[in-house]
């Protein structure tokens, strides 16, 4: 699981117009037994569950059961980002933003799988599976001043493992 940060604390009254209607809405609805259909397709709504809920609370991402092996593997979103969820050579899990630190490409192109190293397909930039940047084509003729070890893939900074 990850945190994205702490709940938003502020009260309905702030939500935008068209969100509140909706809001009473489905408390309406609620009360009748219904959930207006509107609530899936609403772009506002969408907007506000990314902020208040998918950005901001603890939300699961992956069983430890399923990237067992070192090498192991899954990809999953969370709102609109991408996280890769690895287990190392060493056993170590690791939660990484799916974004090449190159020109941010989605550097994962199968829902999971086992692999030591990532290839970004655009460019090569190649990451081992704890997220460093293990090397990229032309490193030293192309990008002489980078240094590898701040450029791998970003970490999650706010995760627990989750066993249950
Ligand atoms: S975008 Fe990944 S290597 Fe260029």
């Amino acid at each position: 699981m990850i945190n994205r940060g702490q709940p938003e604390t502020k009260p309905a009254s702030t939500l935008k117009p068209t969100v509140r209607e909706v809001m009473d809405r489905i408390d309406d609805g609620l009360s009748r037994g219904r959930v207006p259909a509107e609530i899936f397709g609403n772009p506002d709504i969408y907007q506000a569950e990314l902020r208040r809920i998918f950005g901001r609370a603890w939300v699961f991402m992956a069983h430890e059961s399923e990237i067992e092996a070192n090498g192991d593997y899954v990809v999953r979103k969370i709102g609109e980002d991408s996280f890769v969820v690895t287990r190392d050579e060493h056993g170590q899990i690791h939660v990484l933003f799916d974004a090449c630190r190159h020109r941010g490409v989605q550097i994962c192109r199968s829902d999971s799988g086992n692999s030591s190293h990532f290839r970004c397909p655009y460019h090569g930039w190649t990451y081992s599976s704890d997220g460093s940047l293990v090397g990229a084509p032309l490193w030293k003729n192309a990008l002489g001043g980078m240094t590898k070890e701040n450029n791998g893939l970003a970490k999650q900074p706010r995760w627990s493992p989750s066993t249950a």
